[in-house]
């Protein structure tokens, strides 16, 4: 049974989180016309040919992965790995290697999913990781980019939405862990 009150509670115009106040900013609406274009791309590049092996980036990718792998209808596979480099609003720039891959990448084609990509420290050590253990090709696929933050050399093959250099929450993305649930993004309001 849908639960329309819980469903209300979860789509809100303003957000508290510690002690930060949010905004609302990309409503889920937008998120998936956004997910679908991308989507589309995928599915008329992998129509024929070598399945891929989807690796998500734990834990911020957990709903676009979801709401990504819906859309696909080509065969495909799809592992995770956990990384970290945030504390609090600031990336450290130190990526740590929280949970290991579980599947082998060796020959593989391997399409990285980001919830977002902000200074690119993350997706440049996971390049390194991938193509060290054997991978064939690494694309980066990410549901947000800061493209004034990003400053790294590796090209961005697919990116659903670019957003300015402002700390976000929300559709799995936290702030110190609170915030992922939210089916919409909000925006810190300083
Ligand atoms: P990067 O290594 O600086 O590109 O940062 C990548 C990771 O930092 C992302 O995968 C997120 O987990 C986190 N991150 C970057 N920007 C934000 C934000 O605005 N809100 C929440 N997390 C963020
Ligand atoms: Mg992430």
């Amino acid at each position: 049974m849908i639960n329309f009150a819980a469903a209300n509670i979860l789509s809100m115009e303003r957000i508290k989180l510690h002690d930060k106040e949010f905004r609302i900013f990309i409503p889920n609406e937008k998120i998936q016309q956004s997910i679908c274009d991308v989507a589309k791309r995928l599915n008329e590049k992998y129509k024929s040919g070598v399945s891929p092996l989807f690796i998500s980036v734990l834990n911020g990718s957990f709903m676009f992965t979801s709401d990504l792998l819906k859309l696909l209808d080509f065969q495909c596979e799809i592992s995770f790995i956990k990384l970290s480099s945030y504390s609090g609003t600031e990336s450290t720039g130190e990526i740590r290697e929280v949970l290991g891959l579980a599947s082998p990448v060796n020959g593989r084609d391997v399409i990285v999913l980001e919830d977002i990509v902000d200074t690119g420290n993350t997706i440049v050590e996971l390049n390194k990781i991938l193509l060290d253990k054997g991978a064939s090709s690494v694309s980066i696929c990410t549901l947000l980019l800061k493209p004034d933050a990003y400053k790294k050399d590796i090209a961005i093959e697919y990116v659903a939405i670019s957003i300015p250099n402002d700390f976000i929450v929300g559709y799995g993305l936290d702030y110190n862990e609170l915030g992922r649930q939210y089916k919409d993004i909000y925006v810190l309001d300083q």
